[in-house]
């Protein structure tokens, strides 16, 4: 049994010089160092039937050649991989002038897009952005804005309540458009304001493919001297048409919102049939963009600044509805569901 370990090695090391591939060096570790049926764990195993005085000395010199052929094997496997990068090279089939990989980026949401597209628009009107908290208090989405407890008017916006702690009626909630920002900033200002705000907005409702329960808004809002609806249409119609071309138009119908006088309903002459009416416009020819009208001068009043002096005009504009046009997205609720599939093509 003593020889068989000199043997082995010189047996084992020929075999490893002449594997010359990943297989044949795994089918040599297999053979002579694996664990079950390798030639030398044999040796090892076999070691127990030695008498005692040959046991010592074979048991080091089989541990001493296990060790050898580990390390010669990783030397071997280095050797290899050296080999078939040097191949590589030569053999011309690494080209570095090929370009690299492009970077997986992120990217903006097309309602961000949209957002931004429309703030640069009113920003060189000469408007500032500003914001406010979309937890917000009866009193600013509702009361300050002439829709007090029980008018019927608070039926146009489905309140998802703030649970408080308090008892019934509560009076925090999650702000249903953006007009409460309107009051804060009256509160704090004097004219001449003029201010945007965007954000988010939420109302109790069911989903479908064009009414979501989250929706990001703009609020526009202009208090100076001599201001009439021609500068509402006027600024809501340069900003449409720098989005949408300047050919745009807009229309205005009389609507009803407590917190203006006179109140108007504002769409646009849809982008892609110019008013014909095609599927992006569900032939109607024309694209909702929100509410709007001249700040009502209670408001004003109650604000501190004098109706008889100044006027406002005031809109609020959805911005996923303008999305949907602008890239073609049939179903709302696709912005907010985070897929990538859906997210990736704008
Ligand atoms: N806040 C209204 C809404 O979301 C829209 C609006 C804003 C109407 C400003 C008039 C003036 O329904």
């Amino acid at each position: 049994m003593a020889d068989t370990v000199p043997h082995l090695r010189t047996e084992a090391l020929a075999a490893l010089a002449e594997a010359a591939d990943d297989a044949a060096l795994a089918t040599w570790h297999v053979r002579y160092l694996g664990r079950k049926e390798g030639r030398l764990t044999g040796v090892l195993r076999g070691l127990a039937q030695l008498p005692v005085e040959e046991r010592r000395a074979v048991g080091a010199a089989a541990n001493a050649l296990k060790a050898e052929l580990e390390a010669a094997y990783e030397e071997q496997r280095e050797a290899l991989r050296r080999m078939a990068v040097r191949q590589a090279l030569e053999g011309g089939s690494v080209d570095v002038t090929l370009p690299p990989r492009p970077r997986a980026r992120g990217r903006l949401h097309p309602v961000t897009q949209t957002l931004r597209q429309m703030l640069d628009a009113f920003r060189s009107m000469g408007f500032s952005i500003v914001e406010g908290p979309e937890v917000e208090l009866d009193y600013y989405n509702f009361e300050a804005l002439r829709i007090p407890a029980d008018h019927p008017a608070r039926d146009m916006w489905d309140t998802l309540w703030v649970d408080d702690g308090t008892p019934r009626p509560r009076s925090l909630l999650m702000r249903t458009h953006t007009s409460p920002a309107q009051i804060r900033v009256m509160e704090q200002h004097q004219p001449p304001i003029r201010i945007v705000v965007p954000g988010r907005a939420y109302r109790h409702e069911a989903t479908d493919t064009t009414h979501e329960w989250m929706m990001t808004q703009v609020e526009v809002l202009a208090v100076d001297e001599g201001l009439t609806l021609a500068h509402l249409k006027g600024t809501l119609l340069g900003v449409m048409q720098r989005l949408f071309g300047s050919e745009r138009r807009i229309r205005l119908q009389c609507s009803y919102f407590p917190f203006v006088e006179p109140g108007a309903e504002v769409a646009m002459d849809c982008f892609n049939c110019a008013g014909t009416g095609c599927a992006t416009c569900h032939q109607s020819g024309w694209i909702e963009m929100g509410g709007a009208g001249m700040v009502h001068p209670e408001i004003l009043e109650r604000m501190g600044i004098d109706p008889a002096r100044y006027t406002g005009f005031a809109a609020g504009m959805g911005l996923e509805r303008l999305a949907m046009q602008l890239y073609g997205v049939p179903d709302m609720r696709f912005f907010y569901q985070n897929d990538l599939r859906m997210l990736q093509q704008f």
